[in-house]
């Protein structure tokens, strides 16, 4: 095991963030959590100091352009240091896109796109002064192929990935690791926020639970692998996509989306 590290996580009121931060708790790591939701990052913050870590929770809108250097700031002035970062919190919304509203679209890339880079940008220096460092980046398997009806979230994640992959190359012989998430479906909040929880994805295509999407998640992090894909089955229809033509899997991902009964 790593001797105890500071972890900042955003998005780690719910869902596979919560997860990855009980994660680091057990194994008695000192934590940063960050969301929109102040009082429930109170409770999870309750919760994990009672397997003897420090939880500091910052209540904050990532998507709010000042908000990834107001953090990196105020961490600063408190005199902590981020051994690990987990650029986490993200959201998807479902529709056409020529309905969709602009605070919407514009939200999703605030938050999945130029949050996760700032913070990024923010957080690398100080790691690459000590040569030392893991960042992990949750994209989705959404960035491996077009998405009729979520085409600004399927195309967010596509930075994601290809951001990520780039920058973990770059920094390959610095001493710091970067790391591309890829969850495919996953029971949390995101479906019933996103409105595509009755989608065939969802419905028909099983889900994967929160726990067992972090417990992956974590290990690629600590491992420090360049991309990792949760579930055999979502690794299996990521790389399909690489050999069918474009036109297929574009219909394909909008099938997936569409309600079902
Ligand atoms: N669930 C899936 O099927 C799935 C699949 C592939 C990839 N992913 C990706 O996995 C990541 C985590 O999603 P999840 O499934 O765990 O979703 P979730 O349950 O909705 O959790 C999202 C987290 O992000 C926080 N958040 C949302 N908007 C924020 C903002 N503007 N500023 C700060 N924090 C914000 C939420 O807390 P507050 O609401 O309190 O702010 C929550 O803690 C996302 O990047 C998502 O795109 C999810």
């Amino acid at each position: 095991m790593d001797a105890a590290k500071t972890v900042l996580i955003t998005g780690a009121s719910g869902g596979i963030g919560y997860e990855l931060a009980k994660l680091f708790a057990r194994d008695h790591h000192n934590l940063v959590l960050v969301a929109r939701s102040g009082d429930k990052l109170a409770h999870v913050a309750t919760e994990l100091e009672a397997h003897g870590v420090s939880v500091k929770t910052v209540a904050l809108d990532l998507a709010e352009p000042p908000a990834p250097k107001f953090l990196f700031a105020q961490l600063q002035r408190e005199g902590i240091a981020i051994d690990i970062l987990i650029n986490n919190a993200g959201f998807g919304a479902l529709g056409n896109f020529a309905d969709m509203p602009e605070d919407q679209i514009l939200g999703q890339i605030n938050l999945n796109i130029i949050a996760l880079t700032q913070l990024t940008k923010l957080f690398l220096p100080p790691m690459l002064a000590r040569r030392s460092g893991r960042i992990m980046n949750v994209a989705s398997t959404a960035g491996f192929q077009p998405g009729p009806l979520m085409a600004v979230y399927y195309a967010t994640k596509a930075y994601v990935l290809s951001f990520t992959e780039a920058i973990a190359n770059e920094l390959r012989h610095s001493g710091v690791t970067v790391t591309c998430f890829c969850p495919g479906p996953t029971h949390t909040g995101f479906g019933k926020r996103a409105g595509n929880d009755q989608s065939r994805v969802f419905k028909q295509f099983g889900a994967m639970n929160a726990d067992r999407v972090a417990l992956d998640g974590y290990r690629a992090l600590m491992e420090g692998r360049t991309l990792a894909i949760s579930g055999i089955h979502n690794w299996a229809v990521a790389q399909s996509t690489r050999f069918a033509p474009r036109k297929l899997v574009t219909a394909i991902s909008r099938w997936v989306s569409e309600k079902t009964e």
